[in-house]
C-alpha cells in the first residue's frame, strides 16, 4: 500500500505539521510525586517525536488546583512552566511539535476512581445517578468565570513553555464536556438548556484563550461528537457545537466520543471495528471548515483511506504509538511489516506505577533502556518453547547478537497465543505472532518444530544458556464427573480442536470463559456460564472498557449466567451447582472448563545440577498476562 498521503504536510491555523500523524493526549502517570517531569517521561515523549509523529500531545494538563491526578504535571500555576518547557524542548529537539491539552477533570474522577482528599467533583448540576460515594459541587456563575480564567492562564503558561499549540479538553466527561452534554447539564441559567447555552462555557474558554495567546497561536478543541449514551450529545448536536467553537476561533476540531465513566467507545478495545470513530469525524468535517482530527483504532491503512476520502485532515494514533513509537518512520521507510501493531487490548489503561503497560511493546516507559546493548560476548542460546515468551526472548537475544535456536514441541510457533487469536473479535491479535515470526525470519533464527527439549537434548546441544519458555496448560476441577468424555477445555473449543454438542455449560467466567460462550452463542449454539464469583473476577482487576465490551456482548447474545455458583458434580446431562445455599442441576450436554492454568516447568528441575545456565520466562514461571510475559522477556534478554 502507498502511505504517501500520511506524510504530506498539513496546517492547523498558522502551525505547519510535517505529516498527518498526531499523537493524542494519553494520561500517563510518569511524573514524580511532586508532579515534576521525570527522565522516564521525557524519554517517552522524545521517543514518539523521534519516531516521526508530527504533533505530540502529552497527557492532559490540569488548569486548576482542584483537578489533578497523582504523578502528573499540572499547569495551574506559573511554577509549572519549567516542567512543560522541558517536555517542549525534548519534543522539539526530536523534530516534532508539541500541543498541551488543557483540562479540568470534572466527572472523569468517576472513571479514575481517585479523588484527592478533601476535593469535591465539580459538576454543572447534579443528576440522580451520580455515585453517592463522592461529594459533588455545582458551580456558581462566579466559579464558572473563575474556571474560564484558569483555562486562559493555562494557555498562557503553555505558550510561555514553548508549546506550539494548546488543545481544550472538552470530551469524555471532563468539566467542559459535562457542561456541553444534556445528560449532565440540567442548569436553567445561561449555562444550561439550549445548545448555545450548554456550549457557552467551552466557547467562552476558547475566546479567553484566544485573547491571551493572540491570533496566531493554534487552539484545538477536542470534543465528543457523541456522548454515546441515550440523552447525551448526539452527532447532530455536536455538529452545531463544533460550528460554534469554530466561530469562537478554534483552529481545529479533534473528534472523540463517549463519557469515560459510562461507555467504552472513546478508547475502543479490540471488539470495536477499525476506525471506530471515523464516521463521527466525517460528520463533524461536514459542519466546519477548520481541519478535523480523527481518532480511534486508526491503523496506517485506515489513516490513508480516511485522508484520501476526505473524512478528516489529520489522524490521531494513540495506542498504536504506545505499541510502536517508530511507527511513522517505519511506514515512511517502507518497513510496514516491522511495526509492532497495537492489539487494542487496553492493557495500557491498567497502568499502575511500575506495572507492565503494553502487550506488544515491552519497552514502553523504558525507552531510555532501548535499544538493548549488543552482547559483549555472543553466546549460544537454546530457547525451549516457541510460545510468545520464547519467541520474544529469542528475537531480543538475537538482536543483541547472540546465536539463538528455538525448539518447539508442537508443529507451530505461537503457543497459547494462537488460542487467544481464535477468540471472537481477536483475529487481529495475530499481528503479534506475525510480527515475531517476521523478526525470527529477518534475524535468521533457526526454529526446530516438533522437537521437545529434554535434559538429554540440552546436554547434547551444549548451549551456554537455556531459555526455558515451556508455558502452561489448562487445568480442570476436582469434582466427581470431571473426567467424563463430554468435559472439555475452553482452549480446545476456541482452537476448534474439539466440538460441542447440545447445550454447553462453560465453567469459569474470566476472559476465556466469556469468549468461549460468545463464540458458541454467535454460532447459534445454546450456552450458559457458571462461575464461582462474578463475571471477570479472580482477584486480578480487568480493564474496564474491554470487560464492558465483552459483558455487553454476552447480554446481547442472552447468555444465561450462574454467578457465585460452585460446581459440585458433573453427570451425563447436567452440572450440579451450589448457589445461594441451594443445589441446582444445570442442564448440559457439553461441559467446558475455563478455570485456570498450571505452569509446565519440569525441564527446570531436570536442568538443576547440570551446571548449565538457564532462565525461566513466561507462563512456566507462573501463568500470566502476555503483557507481563513480554516485559519479563525483555528483562531476561538484557541479562544474558
Ligand atoms: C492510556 C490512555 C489514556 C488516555 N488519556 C486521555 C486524555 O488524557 N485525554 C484525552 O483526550 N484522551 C485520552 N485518551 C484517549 C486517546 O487520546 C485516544 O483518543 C484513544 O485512545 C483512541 O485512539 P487510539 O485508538 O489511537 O488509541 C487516552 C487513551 C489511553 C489509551
Amino acid at each position: 500500500m502507498n502511505f504517501d498521503r500520511l506524510f504530506q504536510p498539513g496546517t492547523i491555523g498558522k502551525m505547519t505539521l510535517k505529516n498527518r500523524i498526531v499523537m493524542p493526549a494519553m494520561g500517563v502517570a510518569l511524573s514524580d510525586a511532586k508532579g515534576s517531569a521525570t527522565g522516564k517521561e521525557i524519554g517517552y515523549y522524545a521517543a514518539r517525536a523521534r519516531g516521526g509523529a508530527a504533533l505530540i500531545t502529552p497527557h492532559y494538563a490540569s488548569v486548576s488546583a482542584d483537578s489533578s491526578l497523582p504523578y502528573t504535571i499540572v499547569i495551574s500555576d506559573d511554577g509549572q512552566v519549567g516542567h512543560w518547557k522541558v517536555l517542549a524542548d525534548a519534543v522539539h529537539a526530536a523534530g516534532s511539535k508539541l500541543s498541551v491539552q488543557l483540562m479540568h477533570i470534572g466527572m472523569i474522577y468517576l472513571y479514575s476512581g481517585y479523588v484527592p482528599e478533601g476535593c469535591t467533583i465539580k459538576v454543572p448540576s447534579t443528576t440522580l445517578w451520580l455515585k453517592s460515594t463522592y461529594s459533588y459541587h455545582v458551580l456558581s456563575e462566579e466559579e464558572i468565570e473563575r474556571y474560564i480564567e484558569d483555562f486562559g492562564q493555562g494557555a498562557r503558561r503553555a505558550k510561555e513553555a514553548g508549546a506550539d499549540a494548546v488543545e481544550l479538553h472538552a470530551c469524555h466527561g471532563c468539566l467542559v464536556s459535562t457542561f456541553m452534554s444534556p445528560l449532565t447539564n440540567k442548569r436553567t441559567d445561561q449555562w444550561g438548556g439550549s445548545v448555545e447555552n450548554r456550549v457557552r462555557f467551552a466557547r467562552r474558554i476558547v475566546e479567553r484563550m484566544r485573547e491571551v495567546v493572540g491570533p496566531d497561536f493554534p487552539i484545538i478543541v477536542r470534543m465528543n461528537a457523541s456522548d454515546d449514551i441515550e440523552g447525551g450529545v448526539s452527532i447532530e448536536e455536536a455538529q452545531e457545537q463544533a460550528a460554534i467553537l469554530e466561530k469562537a476561533s478554534a483552529d481545529a476540531i479533534s473528534v472523540s466520543s463517549g463519557m469515560e465513566f459510562w461507555t467504552p467507545q472513546g478508547i475502543p478495545a479490540y471488539p470495536f471495528p477499525e476506525g471506530a470513530m471515523v464516521p463521527l469525524a466525517e460528520k463533524i468535517k461536514q459542519a466546519v471548515k477548520v481541519p478535523v482530527i480523527a481518532a480511534g483504532k486508526i491503523t496506517p491503512e485506515v489513516g490513508v483511506r480516511v485522508l484520501e476520502e476526505g473524512k478528516a485532515d489529520f489522524v490521531a494514533m494513540g495506542r498504536p504509538l504506545l505499541a510502536d513509537p517508530d511507527l511513522p518512520n517505519k511506514i515512511k521507510a517502507g518497513r510496514r511489516e516491522d511495526v509492532r501493531n497495537c492489539l487494542y487490548c487496553n492493557n495500557c489503561l491498567r497502568m499502575e506505577a511500575g506495572a507492565p503497560s503494553c502487550t506488544v511493546n515491552p519497552f514502553l516507559f523504558r525507552e531510555a533502556r532501548y535499544p538493548l546493548k549488543p552482547a559483549a560476548k555472543p553466546k549460544k542460546v537454546l530457547v525451549a518453547g516457541g510460545g510468545l515468551a520464547g519467541m520474544e526472548t529469542a528475537v531480543l537475544l538475537a538482536e543483541r547478537g547472540h546465536h539463538v535456536t528455538i525448539c518447539e514441541k508442537t508443529g507451530e510457533l505461537g503457543g497459547q497465543w494462537n488460542v487467544a487469536c481464535a477468540s471472537p473479535g481477536k483475529g487481529s491479535y495475530r499481528h503479534l505472532t506475525d510480527y515475531l515470526n517476521k523478526q525470527i525470519s529477518r534475524l535468521a533464527i533457526p526454529v526446530k518444530l516438533n522437537q521437545a527439549v529434554t535434559r538429554e537434548t540440552v546436554l547434547q546441544a551444549a548451549p551456554d544458556t537455556v531459555i526455558l519458555a515451556t508455558g502452561a496448560v489448562p487445568i480442570g476441577l476436582r469434582v466427581p464427573g470431571a473426567d467424563k468424555e463430554h468435559v472439555v477445555q475452553g482452549h480446545d473449543v476456541l482452537a476448534e480442536k474439539v466440538g460441542v454438542k447440545g447445550v454447553s455449560a462453560v465453567v469459569g467466567g474470566r476472559f476465556i470463559g466469556m469468549e468461549v460462550a460468545i463464540k458458541l452463542a454467535e454460532a447459534g449454539k445454546p450456552v450458559v456460564i457458571i462461575t464461582r464469583g462474578g463475571l471477570g473476577e479472580d482477584g486480578v482487576k480487568l480493564e474496564k472498557f474491554t470487560f464492558q465490551s465483552i459483558a455487553n456482548r454476552l447480554v446481547e447474545l442472552r447468555v444465561p449466567l450462574y454467578l457465585n455458583a460452585t460446581v459440585v458434580e458433573i453427570n451425563d446431562s447436567s452440572v450440579i451447582i451450589l448457589m445461594n445455599g441451594e443445589i441446582y442441576p444445570v442442564p448440559a450436554d457439553t461441559v467446558i472448563f475455563s478455570v485456570g492454568m498450571r505452569s509446565v516447568a519440569d525441564l527446570a528441575r531436570e536442568l538443576e545440577g547440570t551446571g548449565i545456565e538457564f532462565h525461566m520466562v513466561g507462563d512456566c514461571v507462573k501463568p500470566r498476562d502476555a503483557c507481563e510475559v513480554h516485559t519479563q522477556a525483555a528483562k531476561i534478554a538484557a541479562l544474558v
